[in-house]
């Protein structure tokens, strides 16, 4: 039986390098797809499929990523009184417990994950990068939580790329696949094209065993000279089973000003109260 998960994080320490401006003071995390900042889609996503326990593994100057998920007595009551319902609503915290930790060096993903450790314990956990948004319903990770209940082991996001860009993404040497669910045998991190095992990459959503923090413990120095957690999540094969789903849904790199521009068109085309004035809006820039 598939262990059950009740904790998500979230790694948000990132400095946003190719947001300046924006990002010189405000976390990435915190800028908007419409009108809800990223970090809050993927938390929502992880309520969800069912998590209760949120950890923020955040760095300095992020304390505003926090607060978010806080109560805002004065904008509560303001709202109350206006009896604006709607918008009370998407303020309010959301229902779980939330916890933060900092990472204290930018020693990459895998760091970032190993901050998480006593967190974590002795359980499953999911990890979910805010810059990845995926408009999918039901949510990826519930996606991801039912392909869990299947194969169970490691379990991560997948999508095909184009070859040329295998230089961005942990790459699956692929076993085995049935078009849903691929099982590798190995995974690289950032390979060139030429040397990539395939082009089906991971996104940013994992379900993972306990027993990764052995291998990230160990510390070691990878791809970009960071401390990657493909590369401890490929040293768990053989131990534990690992499988990528491709998932129903369009994923978008909000961690590039192209894709986080996109996010923001597909999210507000996809709105009742916005899409159909939007589609109008664009006529005028073909
Ligand atoms: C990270 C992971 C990579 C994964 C990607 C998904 O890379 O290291 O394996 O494919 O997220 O977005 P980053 O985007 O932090 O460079």
């Amino acid at each position: 039986m598939a262990k059950p998960i009740h904790k998500a994080i979230f790694p948000v320490a990132g400095r946003g390098t190719r947001f300046l401006p924006a990002a010189k003071v405000l976390a990435k995390e915190m800028f908007p797809i419409v009108d809800k900042p990223l970090i809050q889609y993927a938390v929502e996503e992880a309520r969800d499929a069912g998590i209760g326990e949120f950890l923020f593994i955040t760095s300095r100057g992020k304390a505003a990523l926090v607060d978010h998920f806080d109560h805002a007595v004065e904008l509560e009551q303001a709202l109350r009184e206006r009896g604006d319902e709607k918008a009370l609503q998407s303020v309010l915290p959301p229902s779980g417990r939330i916890f933060s930790t900092r990472q204290q060096e930018p020693l990459g993903l895998g760091h970032a994950v190993l901050c998480a450790r006593e967190f974590v314990g002795d359980e499953a956990f999911a990890v979910l990068l805010a810059d990845d948004l995926i408009l999918a319903e039901p949510g990826c990770l519930k996606q991801m939580m039912g392909a869990y209940e299947e194969v169970g082991g490691n379990v991560v996001a997948c999508e095909d790329v184009p070859r040329e860009l295998t230089c961005r993404y942990g790459i699956l040497d692929v076993a085995k696949d049935d078009g849903r669910l691929a099982r590798a045998r190995g995974l690289v991190e950032k390979p060139d094209p030429a040397e990539a095992p395939s082009t089906l990459s991971i996104i940013g959503r994992y379900i993972l065993q306990p027993e990764i923090f052995r291998y990230l413990e160990r510390r070691e120095v990878g791809a970009g000279n960071e401390i990657q957690l493909t590369d401890s999540l490929a040293r768990t094969i053989g131990e534990i089973p690992f499988h990528g789903l491709r998932f129903q849904g369009k994923r978008f790199d909000c961690g590039n000003n192209l894709g986080f521009l996109e996010a923001n068109l597909a999210f507000a085309l996809e709105r009742q109260d916005l899409g159909p004035r939007v589609r109008e809006m664009l006529k005028g820039y073909r």
